[in-house]
């Protein structure tokens, strides 16, 4: 298995593209179940995650040709074949359900094998379901498996219990050719969300309401093949921006939406860098005096609780205190004990943690725990002293396209090596 060398110091300096958002092209691909025909996507992510999905609708009867360097990704259905996901599908990857909303829209039957807790904590889809009971389906869970029947969903009004990125998605793509009115209320409003909503509205659903907590869908009978461009990728964006803090260098990133990316760039601001932008690049820059912050992870426009992690690594590094409230995911800091390794210092106590600033990290032999947990090792490294080995870097292969390559091409002292036992 592949492993990190990263050797500590480097001021990061330079311009980096950021690729297709990982979170919309999931679900978008998954929605081109919704019609026959030729989708032809465009600044699709060459990642694990992508091409597990890929997998996945395969599995079902999609034919798939992805050109991984232009990240133009074309799928061709003229039938689904099956109505089944197994376990070994949805294990891989959580995202694999996303495949029940067009199932159940299309074919009225959906067979899917339940995801599971993971790493990050629990992570159930009782909301996915309850919104799509809400829509006329019966749900029944046999030897592991979600079976979900309707001959036919009907318009609903459908309260979310708690804010659901993934339910709010699963439900909207089920929703979509649904009879008559569908209204979603406590819906996530992440970018992701708005993404699927555009290339859906596309296809020729009515739509109104994406990126707010109201989204009101009137169904219709048939949607058509598209050609669509994924939104660039907020996490990756700021997980550079991160990059460039923690080495207070000067980096440049660009194709990316800087609306999206407020809460990381005013935490930033608020630390002591200088940020400046335009409507689709970001420049941040080192500043005079750094200070410790407070961080609370929310939906969106809140702090992503994918930039906890990254953003502790940097909290590491700072001057004085600070406080990070985890309070999406239950289990989310698998990060902290490897963090530790490398000289962080860092208590935690249920959801919270407090950082002691130090003056320097230092290389420590470190495993990744999962794929953002991965992103604030490479960060930590790239600030430490000395040469760091990060082993199961399989699990940032999910979710950062050329990720050495682009810290490589920003001066970054990091080599991708092959083998090892471990
Ligand atoms: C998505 C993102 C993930 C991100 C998360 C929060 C994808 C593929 N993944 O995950 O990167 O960290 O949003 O921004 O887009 N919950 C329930 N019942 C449900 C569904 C969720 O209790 O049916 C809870 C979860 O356990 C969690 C919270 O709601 O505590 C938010 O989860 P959710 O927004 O659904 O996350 P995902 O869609 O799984």
């Amino acid at each position: 298995m592949d492993y990190y060398i990263i050797k500590g110091g480097k001021k990061l300096k330079g311009e980096v593209k950021i690729s297709g958002a990982k979170n919309a092209a999931l679900p978008i691909i998954v929605a081109s179940l919704l019609t026959d025909g030729e989708t032809e996507l465009h600044n699709v992510p060459n990642l694990k995650d992508i091409l597990t999905i890929i997998k996945v609708i395969e599995y079902l009867g999609a034919e798939t040709e992805f050109n991984t360097e232009k990240n133009i990704l074309k799928i061709k259905i003229n039938k689904i074949k099956k109505s089944e996901i197994p376990y070994d599908l949805v294990k891989t990857m959580r995202a694999s359900v996303y495949v029940m909303g067009p199932m159940l829209a299309r074919l009225g039957f959906a067979d899917v094998s339940l995801p599971g807790g993971c790493a990050i904590g629990e992570r159930p889809i009782d909301i996915h379901l309850a919104g799509f009971e809400s829509l006329g389906a019966e749900i029944g869970i046999e030897r592991g498996y979600v079976i979900a029947k309707a001959k036919k969903l009907k318009g609903t009004h459908f309260i979310m219990r708690n804010v659901s990125v993934g339910a709010t998605i699963n439900i909207m793509m089920a929703a979509v050719m649904a009879e008559g009115e569908t209204i979603l209320e406590n819906c996530a409003m992440e970018p992701d969300v708005v993404d699927l909503a555009n290339f859906l509205i596309k296809m020729g659903a009515h739509i109104e309401g994406a990126g707010s907590e109201r989204i009101v869908i009137h169904g219709v009978k048939k949607l058509n093949p598209v050609s669509y461009a994924i939104m660039p990728d907020r996490i990756e964006a700021g997980t550079y921006l991160l990059a460039g803090a923690i080495s207070r260098g000067e980096i440049k990133i660009f194709n990316c939406v800087s609306e999206h990316l407020a809460a990381v760039c005013s935490a930033l601001e608020e630390i002591g860098f200088r940020i400046e932008q335009g409507k689709d690049w970001v420049h941040i820059l080192p500043g005079k005096i750094y200070r410790g912050i407070y961080i609370k992870t929310l939906p969106y426009p809140g702090f992503p609780t994918d930039l906890q992690a990254p953003m502790m690594a940097l909290m590491a590094t700072l001057p004085g205190i600070s406080v990070v409230n985890e309070t999406i995911f239950e289990n989310r800091f698998t990060h902290v004990g490897e963090l530790r390794r490398m000289g962080a210092l860092i208590e935690t106590e249920g959801n919270m943690a407090i950082i002691h600033g130090v003056k320097r990290l230092l290389a420590a032999p470190v495993m990744m725990s999962d794929l953002r947990a991965g992103a604030s090792l490479v960060l930590a490294a790239l600030a430490a002293k000395g040469i760091t080995e990060i082993r199961r870097i399989y699990h940032a292969d999910r979710g950062y396209e050329k990720l050495s390559e682009k810290l490589s091409s920003l001066g970054a002292d990091i080599k991708r090596e092959k083998g090892g036992v471990y």
